[in-house]
């Protein structure tokens, strides 16, 4: 294998594509084999590239980077950052890490904390996505900040009653944030008394503020 060629993993933010950063964006158009979500090849893939759709087969992916990486570099796009709950995990499992290079994106948790103004330097972040985080990290604390992925199960509605019965008082800011940096983007200001007053948010962050 051509030890320069390279699986470079680009973060592209939270999902517009106004929130990709240049190094980026020139690395998505430029590469020869793309890889990603559907809705990202959608958006950013070209005529000409070799693409593989990111799916359940997690192995197929691999098998793609695999065949293709001793004839160039094969560019893999992940939302948000590739450092924070990504692909990025899998491919440090499957391939050696001088093979892998990252370009960092905007995490939808650090765009979150900017749409509502509050710095994150002491925030706890965890993440409801497919799990629930141990109770010490979750629990009340005067002044905690904390910042919190979400899925189906894991969502505004339940996570609001699984932090009350961690102790967190029930009038606590949470702020709801669905579809950041889209359109349609909403971000409900609540408290955890109040939260099932809001729609239901499944994939989206959560802020508690106490
Ligand atoms: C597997 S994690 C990926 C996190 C990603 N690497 C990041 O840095 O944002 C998926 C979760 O991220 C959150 N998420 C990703 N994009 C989002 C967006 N545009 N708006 C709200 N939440 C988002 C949701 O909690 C979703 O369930």
């Amino acid at each position: 294998m051509d030890k320069q060629n390279k699986i470079i993993v680009v973060g592209i933010g939270p999902g517009n594509p106004d929130y990709i950063v240049p190094k980026g964006l020139k690395t998505i158009q430029n590469a020869r084999y793309l890889v990603g979500g559907k809705r990202a090849l959608t958006e950013f893939a070209q005529a000409g590239q070799d693409t593989c759709a990111i799916t359940a087969d997690i192995q197929g992916v691999m098998a793609f980077i695999r065949n293709r990486l001793p004839q160039a570099d094969v560019v893999v796009m992940v939302s948000g950052d590739p450092g924070y709950y990504s692909l990025l995990d899998a491919l440090r499992r499957e391939f050696a890490p001088e093979q892998i290079a990252v370009i960092p994106g905007i995490s939808s948790m650090q765009y979150a904390f900017a749409k509502i103004a509050l710095p994150w330097h002491d925030a706890a972040l965890v993440s409801f996505h497919g799990r629930v985080p141990e109770a010490e990290a979750i629990k009340y604390q005067p002044g905690k900040i904390m910042g919190m992925l979400t899925d189906r199960n894991y969502n505004s509605h339940t996570i609001a009653k699984i932090l009350r019965n961690n102790g967190w008082p029930e009038e606590t800011e949470f702020y709801i944030c669905s579809r950041l940096s889209y359109e349609d983007e909403a971000i409900y200001t609540a408290t955890l008394q109040n939260a099932a007053d809001f729609p239901v948010v499944t994939h989206g962050i959560l802020i508690v503020k106490s």
